[in-house]
């Protein structure tokens, strides 16, 4: 997805449509991709068509509502995913550089012009972010089953100038199905108040009508010109593994109010690295202390260029552009000969996909630097980039972080050692 965006970044706008019976996993796919996108600073939204046929006709609406026989019902359906379509694309277009056509949308552009708001001095020069802002990128949650459908879709998409992109998650495991059932449908708005066993039958009953009709994506759609991945079984390997992640010890330049450079560890950080063995250990188990450790240089903190050694003091009279330009915009501020956060995000893009691969119990714990620290805390609990670099992530602090379906679990273990609070607020 990131090479469909880089293609025309830093003004992408793609339209990631879902495919799939229900309970195949569509939602939570759609939400982790968001999740994922919205962490390297894209804008990103999901357009769920459940919601939009809530609003529009209620909760309560028994599996026969969902019969492609019956015409009343599909009309009522085809129009309120087509309402969730228009909203869509009215969303993807805002700010585009294609004036979309109101005719093409069925409503008004609210394109804004280029560039519009932003600062000219040291734009984004990396994937999805610049002048006119960052990539948009839509997520179309909906069963979108059959050709005809795909193909309304795709052509309306075209109209706008929006490049489209099919995820379509396939699962031939009925315990897993039967998992997403119980888990996330009877938990939603449409079964309140049902009986447990009358609502799974119902919802079966609703799968069964979309079967009827259901396509699976063939690569000849649109003439061959579509693309599309398909994902199968998705949840089948999700199990609940926590990682930990903590700042190192107290540096002397944190003492000091100082920023970036490696300086050594002051006493109370020393006594914090003294104790973190015992702490870990009462935390999980021995198994920790014979762990592997890696040191990897992706890890290394925001790398603040030639304001590096300096307190914010020192950087706001040496620099007070610089300083405000920061306070303004902090995740997209890239410092002189340094970095900003949004490179900082891409830097760790592989750490990311390291910890999302880990499969085994063995627990991971990543030491790192405040900033290092915020943008793993965000990606885990889908924080904006505009609140990532003012997350707080005291010193001498242990954060346990379970990622589950549709949330993530947090514990903070502070260990008994004081330190000086780096945390600066945003002042201007
Ligand atoms: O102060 C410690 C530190 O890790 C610095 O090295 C780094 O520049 C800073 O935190 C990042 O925090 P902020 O983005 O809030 O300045």
């Amino acid at each position: 997805m990131e090479g469909l965006l880089a293609e025309e970044s830093p003004l992408a706008r793609l339209a990631c449509v879902m495919v799939g019976l229900p309970a195949r996993g569509k939602t939570y796919t759609a939400r982790k991709i968001t999740r994922y996108l919205t962490w390297l600073g894209h804008r990103s939204r999901i357009f769920n068509v459940g919601n939009y046929r809530r609003e529009a006709v209620g909760a309560e609406k028994k599996a026969d509502f969902f019969d492609p026989q019956n015409i009343e019902f599909s009309t009522q359906r085809a129009a309120v995913a087509e309402n969730a379509l228009n909203d869509m694309l009215e969303w993807l277009c805002k700010g585009s550089p294609h004036q979309v056509t109101s005719a093409a949308l069925n409503s008004p552009s609210l394109g804004t012009p280029l560039g519009a708001g932003l600062a000219p001095y040291r734009q984004m020069s990396v994937a999805g972010a610049g002048v006119g802002g960052p990539s948009r990128i839509a997520l179309y949650d909906a069963t979108n089953s059959t050709k005809e459908r795909r193909q309304f879709i795709y052509d309306r998409c075209c109209e706008a100038n929006i490049k489209v992109f099919f995820v379509e998650n396939i699962c031939d495991d009925d315990n897993l199905i039967m998992h997403n059932i119980k888990e996330v449908k009877l938990t939603s708005p449409d079964y309140v108040g049902w009986e447990t066993q009358d609502a799974i039958n119902d919802f079966i009953k609703r799968i069964e009508h979309y079967a009827k009709s259901y396509e699976s994506i063939s690569a000849d759609e649109f003439g061959g010109a579509i693309s599309f991945v398909k994902i199968f079984n998705i949840g089948k390997q999700v199990i609940a593994i926590s990682f930990y992640i903590s700042r190192h010890g107290e540096s002397m330049y944190n003492l000091e109010g100082k920023i970036g450079g490696n300086s050594n560890l002051s006493p109370q950080g020393i006594s914090f690295a003294q104790k973190l063995q015992g702490v870990i250990e009462t935390i999980q188990t021995a198994s920790f202390l014979n762990y592997p450790k890696l040191q990897w240089k992706q890890l290394d903190e925001l790398s603040s260029g030639s304001c590096d050694g300096l307190t914010y003091e020192e950087i706001e009279q040496r620099y007070p552009e610089d300083f405000m330009e920061r306070d303004l915009d902090k995740f997209n501020y890239r410092y002189r000969g340094g970095e900003s956060y949004r490179d900082l995000v891409h830097r760790l893009e592989p750490v990311i996909l390291e910890l999302e691969r880990h499969k085994e119990e063995d627990p991971i714990y990543i030491i790192g630097h405040q900033a290092v620290v915020r943008a793993i805390y965000a990606y885990f609990h889908g924080i904006s980039h505009e609140e990532l670099p003012y997350i707080k992530i005291p010193l001498h602090t242990i954060i346990k972080l379970t990622p589950k379906a549709y949330h993530c679990l947090e514990e903070r273990i502070v260990v008994d050692v004081p330190a000086v609070d780096t945390f600066r607020p945003k002042h201007h």
